[in-house]
Protein backbone atom coordinates (compact mmCIF):
# COMPACT_ATOMS: atom_id res chain seq x y z
CA UNK A 1 0.00 0.00 0.00
CA UNK A 2 1.59 3.71 -1.08
CA UNK A 3 1.86 6.05 2.08
CA UNK A 4 -0.78 8.01 1.22
CA UNK A 5 -3.23 5.38 1.07
CA UNK A 6 -2.02 4.28 4.36
CA UNK A 7 -2.03 8.40 5.91
CA UNK A 8 -5.63 8.45 5.34
CA UNK A 9 -6.24 5.48 7.37
CA UNK A 10 -4.35 6.58 10.31
CA UNK A 11 -6.08 10.09 10.01
CA UNK A 12 -9.40 8.43 9.65
CA UNK A 13 -8.44 6.25 13.16
CA UNK A 14 -6.82 9.84 14.60
CA UNK A 15 -10.00 11.80 13.85
CA UNK A 16 -12.25 9.33 15.35
CA UNK A 17 -10.56 9.50 18.98
CA UNK A 18 -10.93 13.48 18.88
CA UNK A 19 -14.24 12.87 17.76
CA UNK A 20 -14.98 11.22 21.13
CA UNK A 21 -13.05 13.41 23.03
CA UNK A 22 -14.48 16.27 21.66
CA UNK A 23 -18.21 15.41 22.99
CA UNK A 24 -16.14 14.43 26.29
CA UNK A 25 -14.68 16.13 28.92
CA UNK A 26 -11.28 17.63 28.13
CA UNK A 27 -8.42 18.04 30.67
CA UNK A 28 -6.84 21.89 29.07
CA UNK A 29 -3.10 22.61 30.01
CA UNK A 30 -1.65 25.54 29.09
CA UNK A 31 1.40 25.69 26.77
CA UNK A 32 3.54 28.72 25.76
CA UNK A 33 1.42 31.97 25.40
CA UNK A 34 -2.11 31.45 24.50
CA UNK A 35 -1.75 28.07 23.35
CA UNK A 36 -3.14 25.12 25.26
CA UNK A 37 -2.96 21.27 24.65
CA UNK A 38 -5.40 18.68 25.95
CA UNK A 39 -4.77 14.36 26.46
CA UNK A 40 -6.79 14.29 23.10
CA UNK A 41 -3.43 15.75 20.76
CA UNK A 42 -1.53 13.67 22.88
CA UNK A 43 -3.56 10.36 21.96
CA UNK A 44 -4.44 11.17 18.54
CA UNK A 45 -0.31 11.47 18.14
CA UNK A 46 0.38 8.25 19.90
CA UNK A 47 -2.19 6.02 17.44
CA UNK A 48 -0.42 8.17 14.40
CA UNK A 49 3.11 7.24 15.63
CA UNK A 50 2.49 3.42 16.50
CA UNK A 51 0.47 2.94 13.15
CA UNK A 52 3.19 4.47 10.84
CA UNK A 53 5.61 2.97 13.42
CA UNK A 54 4.68 -0.60 12.64
CA UNK A 55 3.83 -0.30 8.99
CA UNK A 56 6.78 2.04 7.95
CA UNK A 57 9.45 1.56 10.67
CA UNK A 58 12.68 2.90 8.66
CA UNK A 59 10.53 6.29 8.08
CA UNK A 60 11.15 9.28 9.82
CA UNK A 61 8.36 11.20 12.40
CA UNK A 62 8.13 15.00 13.09
CA UNK A 63 5.13 15.54 15.09
CA UNK A 64 4.13 18.45 17.22
CA UNK A 65 3.84 16.97 20.35
CA UNK A 66 7.01 15.04 20.90
CA UNK A 67 10.56 15.78 21.01
CA UNK A 68 11.93 15.81 17.06
CA UNK A 69 14.10 13.34 16.47
CA UNK A 70 17.84 14.03 15.09
CA UNK A 71 17.69 11.12 12.20
CA UNK A 72 16.10 12.31 9.49
CA UNK A 73 15.50 9.30 6.41
CA UNK A 74 14.49 10.07 3.11
CA UNK A 75 10.85 9.66 3.91
CA UNK A 76 9.69 11.49 6.83
CA UNK A 77 5.94 12.52 8.07
CA UNK A 78 5.00 15.39 9.33
CA UNK A 79 2.32 15.24 11.58
CA UNK A 80 -0.22 17.65 13.32
CA UNK A 81 -2.38 15.30 15.56
CA UNK A 82 -4.65 18.04 16.17
CA UNK A 83 -4.82 20.95 14.18
CA UNK A 84 -6.81 23.68 15.72
CA UNK A 85 -6.51 22.85 19.54
CA UNK A 86 -7.96 26.07 21.21
CA UNK A 87 -10.93 25.70 18.85
CA UNK A 88 -11.59 21.79 20.06
CA UNK A 89 -10.77 22.76 23.38
CA UNK A 90 -13.67 25.36 23.19
CA UNK A 91 -16.39 23.54 21.53
CA UNK A 92 -15.89 25.31 18.40
CA UNK A 93 -16.46 22.62 15.47
CA UNK A 94 -13.15 23.39 13.17
CA UNK A 95 -10.48 21.20 13.45
CA UNK A 96 -8.55 18.88 12.02
CA UNK A 97 -5.68 15.60 11.67
CA UNK A 98 -2.78 16.73 9.39
CA UNK A 99 -0.21 14.54 8.06
CA UNK A 100 2.24 15.57 4.97
CA UNK A 101 4.73 13.04 3.39
CA UNK A 102 8.03 14.42 2.62
CA UNK A 103 10.52 12.56 0.72
CA UNK A 104 14.34 14.09 0.42
CA UNK A 105 13.02 17.39 2.58
CA UNK A 106 10.01 18.00 0.09
CA UNK A 107 6.40 17.58 0.68
CA UNK A 108 5.05 15.33 -2.05
CA UNK A 109 1.53 13.86 -0.56
CA UNK A 110 -0.69 14.69 2.52
CA UNK A 111 -4.02 14.67 4.38
CA UNK A 112 -6.08 17.13 6.43
CA UNK A 113 -9.09 15.10 7.76
CA UNK A 114 -11.84 17.03 9.15
CA UNK A 115 -13.53 14.37 11.37
CA UNK A 116 -16.64 16.41 12.50
CA UNK A 117 -17.59 16.78 8.88
CA UNK A 118 -16.04 13.24 7.62
CA UNK A 119 -13.99 15.23 5.12
CA UNK A 120 -10.87 14.17 3.50
CA UNK A 121 -8.48 16.44 1.57
CA UNK A 122 -5.80 14.90 0.46
CA UNK A 123 -3.17 14.81 -2.55
CA UNK A 124 -0.65 12.88 -3.88
CA UNK A 125 1.68 14.00 -6.48
CA UNK A 126 -0.40 14.44 -9.62
CA UNK A 127 -3.78 15.73 -7.77
CA UNK A 128 -5.70 16.87 -5.14
CA UNK A 129 -9.30 15.49 -3.74
CA UNK A 130 -11.67 15.66 -1.38
CA UNK A 131 -12.89 11.76 -1.08
CA UNK A 132 -12.83 10.48 -4.08
CA UNK A 133 -13.80 14.19 -6.35
CA UNK A 134 -10.99 15.94 -7.90
CA UNK A 135 -10.23 19.67 -6.25
CA UNK A 136 -9.38 22.31 -8.14
CA UNK A 137 -8.92 26.46 -6.57
CA UNK A 138 -11.24 28.98 -7.11
CA UNK A 139 -11.49 30.99 -10.58
CA UNK A 140 -11.64 34.44 -8.54
CA UNK A 141 -8.71 37.08 -10.31
CA UNK A 142 -9.41 39.99 -8.76
CA UNK A 143 -8.89 40.58 -4.72
CA UNK A 144 -11.34 42.53 -4.30
CA UNK A 145 -13.61 39.31 -4.76
CA UNK A 146 -11.83 37.58 -2.75
CA UNK A 147 -12.99 35.70 0.62
CA UNK A 148 -9.27 34.94 2.42
CA UNK A 149 -8.63 33.35 5.60
CA UNK A 150 -5.35 34.32 8.14
CA UNK A 151 -4.49 33.44 11.92
CA UNK A 152 -2.95 34.92 14.78
CA UNK A 153 0.47 33.72 16.23
CA UNK A 154 0.40 33.00 20.02
CA UNK A 155 2.92 35.55 20.96
CA UNK A 156 0.74 38.59 19.83
CA UNK A 157 0.82 40.31 23.10
CA UNK A 158 4.93 40.08 22.96
CA UNK A 159 5.96 40.63 19.55
CA UNK A 160 4.96 43.31 17.60
CA UNK A 161 5.09 41.18 14.27
CA UNK A 162 1.40 40.43 14.72
CA UNK A 163 0.11 40.44 11.52
CA UNK A 164 -2.67 42.68 12.65
CA UNK A 165 -0.91 45.72 9.82
CA UNK A 166 -1.24 43.05 6.93
CA UNK A 167 -4.84 41.95 8.68
CA UNK A 168 -6.22 45.70 8.25
CA UNK A 169 -4.94 45.94 4.96
CA UNK A 170 -6.75 42.46 3.74
CA UNK A 171 -9.70 43.41 5.17
CA UNK A 172 -9.86 46.66 3.43
CA UNK A 173 -9.06 44.99 -0.22
CA UNK A 174 -10.86 41.65 0.06
CA UNK A 175 -14.51 41.02 0.13
CA UNK A 176 -14.07 39.31 3.69
CA UNK A 177 -11.72 37.74 6.20
CA UNK A 178 -12.42 34.46 8.32
CA UNK A 179 -10.18 33.99 10.72
CA UNK A 180 -11.21 30.07 11.77
CA UNK A 181 -8.33 28.77 14.18
CA UNK A 182 -6.77 25.63 12.00
CA UNK A 183 -3.97 26.85 8.92
CA UNK A 184 -4.40 23.05 7.68
CA UNK A 185 -8.36 23.26 7.61
CA UNK A 186 -7.74 26.61 6.49
CA UNK A 187 -5.27 25.89 3.83
CA UNK A 188 -7.26 22.73 2.38
CA UNK A 189 -10.40 25.27 2.07
CA UNK A 190 -8.14 27.12 -0.14
CA UNK A 191 -7.99 23.76 -2.01
CA UNK A 192 -11.36 22.71 -2.14
CA UNK A 193 -12.35 26.53 -3.21
CA UNK A 194 -13.82 27.35 -0.60
CA UNK A 195 -11.70 30.60 0.41
CA UNK A 196 -9.59 31.87 -2.53
CA UNK A 197 -6.57 32.96 -0.23
CA UNK A 198 -4.69 32.18 2.42
CA UNK A 199 -1.77 33.99 4.70
CA UNK A 200 0.18 33.51 8.18
CA UNK A 201 2.86 33.42 10.04
CA UNK A 202 5.34 32.38 13.05
CA UNK A 203 3.02 28.66 11.66
CA UNK A 204 5.13 25.34 12.27
CA UNK A 205 5.64 22.69 9.34
CA UNK A 206 3.12 20.67 10.57
CA UNK A 207 0.22 22.73 10.65
CA UNK A 208 1.47 23.37 6.22
CA UNK A 209 2.82 20.58 5.08
CA UNK A 210 -0.16 18.62 4.20
CA UNK A 211 -1.81 21.93 3.18
CA UNK A 212 0.34 23.19 1.08
CA UNK A 213 0.67 20.23 -1.43
CA UNK A 214 -3.10 20.07 -1.68
CA UNK A 215 -3.06 23.44 -2.53
CA UNK A 216 -0.32 23.26 -5.11
CA UNK A 217 -2.38 19.80 -6.69
CA UNK A 218 -5.75 21.35 -6.74
CA UNK A 219 -3.68 24.60 -9.14
CA UNK A 220 -3.46 26.36 -6.33
CA UNK A 221 -0.04 28.22 -5.55
CA UNK A 222 2.21 28.58 -1.76
CA UNK A 223 5.10 31.20 -1.47
CA UNK A 224 6.62 32.61 1.14
CA UNK A 225 5.91 36.01 2.15
CA UNK A 226 8.40 37.21 -0.25
CA UNK A 227 7.42 34.93 -3.26
CA UNK A 228 9.61 32.21 -3.29
CA UNK A 229 8.15 28.89 -3.50
CA UNK A 230 7.25 27.86 -0.47
CA UNK A 231 9.19 24.93 1.40
CA UNK A 232 9.57 23.20 4.92
CA UNK A 233 12.01 25.59 5.91
CA UNK A 234 9.37 28.55 5.68
CA UNK A 235 7.76 29.40 9.08
CA UNK A 236 5.51 31.67 6.63
CA UNK A 237 3.22 31.31 4.20
CA UNK A 238 0.96 32.60 0.95
CA UNK A 239 -1.60 30.32 0.16
CA UNK A 240 -4.07 31.11 -3.08
CA UNK A 241 -5.33 29.97 -6.16
CA UNK A 242 -2.72 31.58 -7.91
CA UNK A 243 -4.67 34.31 -9.90
CA UNK A 244 -5.07 36.33 -6.83
CA UNK A 245 -1.27 35.73 -5.45
CA UNK A 246 0.32 38.72 -6.91
CA UNK A 247 -1.96 41.33 -5.32
CA UNK A 248 -1.59 39.31 -2.04
CA UNK A 249 1.97 39.33 -2.07
CA UNK A 250 1.96 42.98 -3.30
CA UNK A 251 -0.53 43.81 0.71
CA UNK A 252 1.97 41.31 2.39
CA UNK A 253 5.50 43.67 1.10
CA UNK A 254 3.81 46.61 2.06
CA UNK A 255 2.94 48.01 -1.63
CA UNK A 256 -0.92 47.67 -0.78
C1 LIG B 1 -2.58 26.44 15.36
C2 LIG B 1 -3.67 26.64 14.34
C3 LIG B 1 -4.03 28.11 14.24
C4 LIG B 1 -2.83 28.98 13.94
C5 LIG B 1 -1.72 28.70 14.94
C6 LIG B 1 -1.37 27.22 14.96
P1 LIG B 1 -2.55 24.18 16.84
O1 LIG B 1 -2.22 25.08 15.50
O2 LIG B 1 -3.27 26.18 13.08
O3 LIG B 1 -4.97 28.34 13.22
O4 LIG B 1 -3.22 30.32 13.97
O5 LIG B 1 -0.61 29.46 14.61
O6 LIG B 1 -0.32 26.98 15.83
O7 LIG B 1 -1.75 24.78 17.95
O8 LIG B 1 -4.01 24.25 17.06
O9 LIG B 1 -2.05 22.85 16.43
CA1 LIG C 1 -1.12 23.28 14.39
CA1 LIG D 1 -1.63 20.81 17.07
Amino acid sequence: MERIEFAKIVARAAGAILKEGYYSVKKIKHKAGKELVTQYDIASEDIIKEMIMLRFPKDTIIAEETESTSRIGEHVWIVDPLDGTNNFAHGFPFFCVSIGIANRGTVVAGVVYDPLRDEMFWADKNSAYLGNVRLHTSETDDISSALLATGFPYDIQASEEDNLNHFAHFSKAALGIRRAGSAALDLAYVAAGRLDGFWELKLKMWDMAAGSVIVEMAGGQTTTFTGEKWSITSDRIVASNGKIHKAMLKIIQGGL
